[in-house]
């Protein structure tokens, strides 16, 4: 466990737990209305199952080798939502370090109340508690796009990195690989996220469910029928959604109400990710290629 480099704002105690606040009132980087739609989110969704946490943490960490994680390391989990995440790797590194500025952080404190190497924190990328090169490896996955300014964040948090720690960073990618049918779809669902985020909560909620069952699983059906009739091709993929085949209707619901209840969200290419991160001071970059576009690698090479 690392020294927080300034006295936490509160303290809140939550299930024996005392939970160390951070947050200020203004911060540059935070999207109050995103912030708040997560603490909903994490709120309902807030238990994974071991098969859950290990199936989808599997495909984020392929592009992460067995030896690049030692139990000597301390790993940052910025924006760390349910804290799924930071228990998939508290068995690989030394300690995990979690912080996000939502409530998410009782459903993490709860999801992770088994693991005595993790740490959960109430803080945003402006006010991460720790020194600058604290921190072996930082795993930041689906939060950045969600923020106002992606790049300025980055540089933000690799400063926590020590030289030559790795930072697993997932955004979302913008649909540049897909085709035009795709690209429309997407833009349909833009304009209906754009509206049924604004919604109160028990109506986005509700609204999301029903794309989850009215949307979500047909395609996903679709999909997994190409599979089942052409086993050897990836015909499959061309369907929307059909990364899905295979994942639990929880995964399926809950990011549903990820995509359609957001308020902000931005996408990037491969190549605008890739120029963030470098100017970031990462390096030898190692995108996946496998889905959720884009997962990717980096190493701290310069300070
Ligand atoms: C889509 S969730 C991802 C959560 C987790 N990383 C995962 O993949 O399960 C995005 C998370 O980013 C957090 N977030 C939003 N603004 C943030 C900020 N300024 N700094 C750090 N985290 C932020 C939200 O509270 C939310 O929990």
């Amino acid at each position: 466990m690392l020294l927080y480099t300034e006295t936490p704002i509160k303290i809140i105690s939550f299930q024996n737990k005392e939970i160390a606040s951070f947050l200020k009132e203004k911060e540059n980087h935070v999207h109050a209305d995103t912030i708040n739609s997560f603490g909903e989110e994490w709120n309902k969704f807030n238990f994974f199952s071991e098969n859950e946490i290990q199936y989808i943490g599997n495909e984020y960490f392929d592009v992460v080798q067995p030896s690049d994680l030692t139990k000597e390391m301390v790993a940052l989990d910025l924006g760390c939502g349910s804290g799924r995440w930071s228990h998939f790797l508290a068995d690989k590194v030394g300690f995990v370090e979690a912080i996000d500025p939502s409530d998410a952080v009782y459903s993490a404190a709860k999801l992770t109340q088994e693991k005595n190497n993790i740490r959960i924190t109430r803080a945003g990328v402006d006010t991460i508690p720790f020194a600058d090169q604290s921190f072996d490896f930082i795993i930041c996955l689906g939060v950045l796009h969600h923020l106002p300014d992606t790049a300025n964040a980055l540089a933000k948090a690799v400063k926590k990195l020590k030289k030559n720690g790795l930072f697993l960073l997932y955004l979302y990618y913008n649909l540049e690989n897909k085709g035009f049918m795709f690209r429309f779809i997407f833009t349909l669902a833009n304009l209906v996220r754009n509206i049924i985020s604004k919604m109160p909560t028990s109506v986005k909620f509700f609204l999301c469910e029903v794309i989850a069952l009215f949307v979500y699983i047909p395609f996903i059906a679709v999909g997994r029928f190409i599979k089942v009739i052409f086993p050897n091709k990836n015909y499959y993929k061309k369907i929307p959604l059909s990364y899905y085949i295979g994942k639990s209707i929880k995964i399926i619901r809950n990011d549903a109400l990820d995509r359609f209840g957001t308020p902000l969200e931005q996408r990037f290419s491969k190549e605008e990710i890739k120029v963030m991160m470098e100017n970031a001071g990462l390096g030898e970059l190692r995108f996946s290629p496998n889905e959720p576009f884009w997962h990717v690698i980096g190493k701290r090479i310069h300070l």
